[in-house]
């Protein structure tokens, strides 16, 4: 069976971006492509590659898990599952990180920006994270990786690895394709229409996250920074905020660019403000709805088990066949 694979970090809470520019895409290829397996995971061991309070981990995981299945993620389809409790994932890192480059992981861009930020020295974990995040995907043979545009230099990456290992030990591993969403694929900061809505941003102004409630979506929206000519026309180039909120209200509402541009003709931004405030507000009420029913339920722990347990038997099934490409270890009988 084809397989489509991916993952998401715990490092905040989830954000309309993310939403929009991944969830969203998930749940829709579930749909439309019934005959793949699809593993989803949350990547908890990238997220310590920078240091996190043992409480506020704990607390995003499960948080995250749950919006994952409140969003539409149907845990008969999905197997959904926690990185670290699938061991083979950094074991297989390891044997990645003796197959790839200083050189090359020097180059990734996200490292670049990360390291830059941190101010108590750059952990070994945030440099070879792009071979964790290799193993993640190739332990699977995924066909397909759906991911944001930001990913696309760690899936190039991923492919070098798997190439190379294919030659030099005999065809191990699917060369997987990523999935980058056309539209929506990139959600900008309100409060800087230029950067990506970001977790990891300080300020709050910039996001609107999936749980926050009705007055604060609303207001996010309504301070969102646009420009002084008051006309709704998508041009990123020259106008990222009002393009960054219109491209989240076609994201929403499936409606093309021209056919909202020609709604607000002669009207100014409070009114498409007000309008997007209320769409995206209608978007989320469902998924907060359905992510209290299930934050502290029984049937969340169960579809994490039961994700885990499949993780696993696949996992370590691939993981034996590579140590013993490799030559570790005693020759499998
Ligand atoms: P992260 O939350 O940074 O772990 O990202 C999870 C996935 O969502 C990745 O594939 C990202 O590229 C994507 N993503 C995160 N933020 C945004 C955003 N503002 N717009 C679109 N996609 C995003
Ligand atoms: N690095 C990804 C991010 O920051 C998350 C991730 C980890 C991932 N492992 C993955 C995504 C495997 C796709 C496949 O967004």
């Amino acid at each position: 069976m084809k397989r489509i694979l991916s993952g998401i970090q715990p490092t905040g809470s989830l954000n309309i971006g993310t939403y929009l520019g991944s969830v969203k895409n998930f749940v829709k290829l579930q749909d439309k492509l019934p005959d793949y397996e699809f593993f989803i995971f949350i990547a908890d061991l990238h997220a310590i590659t920078v240091y996190k309070d043992k409480q506020v981990l704990r607390k995003l995981i499960k948080e995250l898990a749950a919006l994952y299945i409140a969003c539409g993620l149907d845990p008969e389809r999905v197997n959904l599952f926690i990185q670290s409790e699938v061991p083979a994932h950094s074991q297989m890192a390891y044997l990645f990180q003796c197959n790839s480059y200083m050189g090359e992981l020097e180059r990734m861009t996200q490292f670049k920006d990360k390291a830059r930020k941190q101010e108590k020295g750059v952990t070994v974990g945030l440099f070879s994270y792009p071979t964790l995040m290799a193993a993640d995907i190739l332990i699977y043979d995924p066909d397909f990786v759906p991911v944001g545009k930001d990913q696309k230099q760690h899936l190039e990456l991923t492919r070098d690895i798997a190439v190379r290992m294919n030659n030099k030990y005999n065809d191990i591993f699917t060369v997987p394709e990523p999935l980058i969403a056309e539209i929506g694929a990139k959600i900008n900061s309100l409060s800087n229409p230029t950067a990506k809505m970001s977790k990891s941003d300080d300020n709050e102004k910039s996001r609107i996250n999936l749980l926050d409630p009705e007055n604060i979506i609303k207001k996010r929206i309504k301070s969102a920074i646009t420009d002084s000519m008051g006309t709704v026309k998508y041009d990123p180039e020259n106008r990222p905020g009002i393009s960054n909120l219109l491209t989240i209200y076609s994201v929403i509402t499936n409606m093309p660019f021209n056919d909202i541009e020609d709604k607000y003709e002669g009207k100014g931004y409070k009114e498409f403000k007000e309008d997007l405030g209320a769409i995206v507000f209608q978007e989320l009420k469902p998924i907060q709805e359905r992510y209290n029913e299930l934050i502290n339920s029984k049937e969340l722990d169960l579809i994490l088990d039961k994700g885990r347990d499949r993780a696993i038997q696949v996992t370590e099934r691939k993981l034996a066949k590579t140590m013993d490409r490799i030559g570790l270890g005693r020759k499998r009988k």
